[in-house]
């Protein structure tokens, strides 16, 4: 079983000519809703793919948007029974994307800021292979809960995103330790080893290697168009290229590659096959607009890779 510890949105989303800048003013046609929120996306992403059962923990508020959240991780097969109602909104995301696919957000926290370690129960840990973690609810509680489900022998697999605004190296380091894959962006390995004091430039496999290296877990950097890599302790590099598509949203593309990768090591794949199943999977989900709607299932993933 896989569990997420993670967020619940709902996006709010208007497609623009080209994003603002600070004080501009754009106009877009409409706004569509589409569900969202780094957790709830990685644990669609796992469960569409995977044969396993997917857990969700996280918070959404007493209004419509947390129920419609609840009833579409449950649509897609998710066990809900540690998703809380709580006293605060439902997560919102204000979300614009331009004519390439290019997106810039937005997000208001609300209930997914009353998440605490303790909605993750003990009995939920000793049936999981895996805990899958972002940065969109509480980081002391995601640490806490990273540190307990180690001590439980289950795998921690945390996506830095967004990398938190550390200054001191020490809390970056303490984050890094409790990880056992730490999947992140191009621009987010650069951040997290400039935060380390790591003087990469902007070679984002030489601060992969980094941090890796002096902190332990196996680092994979998805790079887009150039789909990711896989850098261990050990200096040892693996690369998983993607095929190359047209983007129409490229809204929860890490996310789907967080939440099939996970599906894949929690199935005893090797990262590599793990990986190209993720590139594949987050390639497909840019192609239809919103999070979650264009993650494949497994038929679909499998005659995509099956395509020469
Ligand atoms: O990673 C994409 C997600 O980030 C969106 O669904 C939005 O909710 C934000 O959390
Ligand atoms: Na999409």
């Amino acid at each position: 079983m896989i569990v997420v510890f993670g967020s619940i949105n709902m996006d709010l989303v208007a497609r623009v000519p080209r994003i603002a800048r600070p004080g501009e003013t754009v106009l877009s046609r409409r706004a569509d809703s589409f569900f969202g929120g780094k957790g709830a996306n990685q644990a669609v992403a796992a469960a569409r793919i995977g044969q396993g059962r997917v857990t969700m923990v996280g918070a959404v508020g007493n209004d419509p948007f947390g129920a419609a959240c609840l009833k579409n991780l449950e649509d897609n097969g998710i066990d809900v029974q540690s998703v809380r109602i709580a006293d605060e909104p439902t997560g919102c995301a204000f979300i614009t994307v331009d004519e390439t696919g290019e997106n810039a957000i937005t997000v208001a926290s609300g209930a997914n800021m009353t998440l605490r370690s303790t909605d993750l129960l003990d009995n939920l840990l000793s049936k999981a292979s895996a805990l899958v973690l972002q940065m969109e609810v509480p980081l002391a509680d995601s640490l806490d809960a990273a540190a307990r489900a180690r001590r439980a022998g289950v795998q921690v697999i945390w996506n830095f995103a967004p990398v938190p605004p550390f200054k001191e190296r020490s809390a970056m380091a303490e984050l890094l330790g409790a990880t056992d894959v730490l999947v992140v962006n191009e621009h987010e390995a650069l951040s997290i080893a400039e935060i380390i004091g790591a003087s990469t430039g902007d070679d984002y496999l030489a601060a992969a290697t980094v941090l890796a290296r002096d902190f332990g877990p196996t680092c994979v950097v998805t790079a887009g168009a150039r789909g990711a890599y896989a850098v261990s302790g050990d200096g040892g590099q693996i690369h998983a290229p993607a095929r190359p598509i047209t983007p129409v949203d490229t809204t929860g593309a890490g996310d789907t590659f967080v939440g099939v990768l996970a599906s894949g090591l929690a199935e005893g794949l090797g990262i590599g096959p793990a990986m190209e199943r993720a590139c594949a999977a987050a390639s497909l989900s840019c192609l239809t607009p919103g999070a979650q709607a264009g993650m494949p299932q497994k038929e679909a993933l499998e005659h995509y890779l099956s395509q020469a």
